[in-house]
């Protein structure tokens, strides 16, 4: 068995860490904290992710992470492993970063979390602080700490029976369960590992304290120590508050073109109030990717499993399910009809800076113009391996292309969806003379108003397409339509 040597010393400031499961919370944190001097245990139980790690080569696309993976990996810090179990032996301090999907009803999955609570019960080896960073509903780890009594071979005899061999028999019951939520972006995940806002630290007892705020002592940061369901909560409420400044803004955004408003000055006006503050005012297409949706969903289910009334997040989520109409709309009034129409597609991944397309709103604007018959010319920096898995090219139909030059080539308007830095560069002069109709649909407000329209582009974008240069309506007649 591969197992790990437990360290003799008690201090748990040097305590190994282990990490349960490598994607986009997991491997970054992982190396963040082997960055942090500790050393880091890292393991996941699909293997063939884990070969891609030890080979240095993560199985998703986040800035930094490949060099420092590498680093790590010669420095000796991080040891990534397929076998869970002797991952679990070797740490004293275990984070738990697997996933928690939404099942239909909209509630969080939690059967990998329970997986790893019984692993943890029959291989407790020594004390361990076990820490939740996924995005748990509160009271998850009041469930942790039950179960791992529940299964330890001590406590329960049919456990004891199913004891991973090799693993030491009945110990004493001596861990702590904590909750640490993350707040990691996709793109920017090293970025807030290294500078988070604050770090939410959960416990119930002395001990855990100590050593999860020795722990991030390091990055000198505000520290929020509360109680584990309170920091479940933290984490679900952040979430579930940033996505309805998201559709918020995207409401005011459908009212500024009514009135001949411009949304990106109304996000500024009110941001700058510092009880608002300026992210998350972005409108456009609307949320997507693997965390605000399902969260979304979760949380809203909390709320009706206690029978709390929290409609405005159902509303919120419902205004977010809009804007691929919204968008779909707004491409049918720029180019008359999508049948046989040939449309250039910027950007499928959810949002810049990752190659991740789980629930991307780009994508199902992709499937809503392809199912109005409109033939799609798409690109993305990063995200076209995992798009073209989800939706095949068809020839003649749906062509993925090398460049954003190449999905502009003979198309009769181009559709900016995700917002990388690479399409703001464009030579846009160079675009508009490779388009047979030179109309740009901008869902993210990306480009500057004046600079595309000089470029002899008619330009659309979202909530400030009716307001000129000046702030005056282009037409005014259309705020009354
Ligand atoms: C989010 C949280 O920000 C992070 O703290 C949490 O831990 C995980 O979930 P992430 O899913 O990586 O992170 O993306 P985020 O940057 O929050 O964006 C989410 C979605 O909102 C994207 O689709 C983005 O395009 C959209 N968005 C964001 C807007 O539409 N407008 C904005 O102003 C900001």
């Amino acid at each position: 068995m591969n197992d790990i040597p437990v360290p003799q010393k008690k201090s748990l400031d040097d305590a190994t860490i282990t990490v349960l499961g490598l994607g986009h919370i997991g491997l970054p944190t992982a190396l963040g904290l082997a960055e942090l001097g500790r050393r880091v245990i890292g393991a996941d139980d699909d293997a063939s992710k884990v070969r891609l790690i030890r080979a240095g080569q993560p199985h998703f696309y986040e800035p930094g992470l490949t060099d420092l993976l590498s680093k790590h990996l010669k420095s000796g810090r991080f040891q990534p492993l397929e076998d869970v179990a002797a991952a679990v032996r070797g740490g004293s301090i275990i984070f738990i970063c697997v996933g928690t999907p939404q099942k239909t009803s909209g509630q969080a999955d939690l059967a990998q979390v329970e997986a790893v609570a019984r692993l943890v019960a029959r291989n407790l080896n020594e004390y361990k602080l076990i820490v939740e960073k996924s995005t748990v509903p509160a009271i998850t780890a009041q469930w942790l700490k039950r179960t791992i009594v529940r299964y330890n071979p001590g406590r329960s005899p049919l456990a004891a029976g199913e004891s991973t061999p090799g693993a030491p028999s009945p110990a004493p019951l001596d861990f702590d369960v904590a909750s640490n939520p993350e707040f990691l972006r996709e793109g920017k995940a090293l970025e807030d590992f290294f500078h988070p806002d604050r770090i939410v630290c959960g416990v119930e007892s002395e001990r855990a304290r100590e050593i999860l705020t020795n722990l991030y002592s390091p990055l000198q940061r505000p520290i929020v120590l509360t109680n584990t369901s309170t920091a479940e909560l933290i984490k679900h409420a952040a979430n579930a508050f940033l996505s309805t400044k998201i559709s918020f803004i995207n409401m005011v955004s459908d009212l500024c073109e009514k009135v001949g408003a411009d949304v990106s000055a109304v996000a500024r006006g009110i941001g700058l109030d510092s009880r608002i503050g300026p992210q998350f005012l972005g409108a456009g297409i609307g949320y997507g990717g693997y965390c605000f949706p399902k969260d979304l969903r979760a949380f809203i289910h909390l709320a009706e499993e206690h029978g709390v009334d929290f409609s405005l997040l159902q509303e919120v989520e419902r205004i977010n399910q809009r804007r691929v109409d919204v968008f779909v709309r707004k491409v049918r009034q720029a180019v008359w009809t999508l049948q046989g129409k040939t449309l250039g597609i910027l950007g499928l991944a959810f949002k810049s800076g990752t190659d991740d397309i789980r629930e991307a709103v780009s994508l199902k604007i992709v499937q809503a113009l392809r199912n109005e018959g409109s033939i799609l010319r798409l690109y993305d920096p990063q995200a076209m391996p995992s798009a073209q898995r989800e939706l095949p090219a068809a020839p003649g139909r749906l062509t993925y292309c090398s460049s954003a030059y190449e999905a502009a080539r003979g198309a009769q308007a181009l559709l900016l969806l995700t917002e990388w830095e690479e399409f703001r560069q464009l030579d846009l002069a160079r675009v508009r003379n490779l388009m047979e109709v030179p109309v740009l649909v901008d869902g993210r407000n990306l480009f500057d108003p004046d600079a595309v329209r000089q470029a002899g582009f008619e330009y659309v974008c979202m909530g400030r397409e009716e307001a000129g240069p000046d702030g005056l309506r282009a037409h005014p007649g259309k705020a009354t339509a």
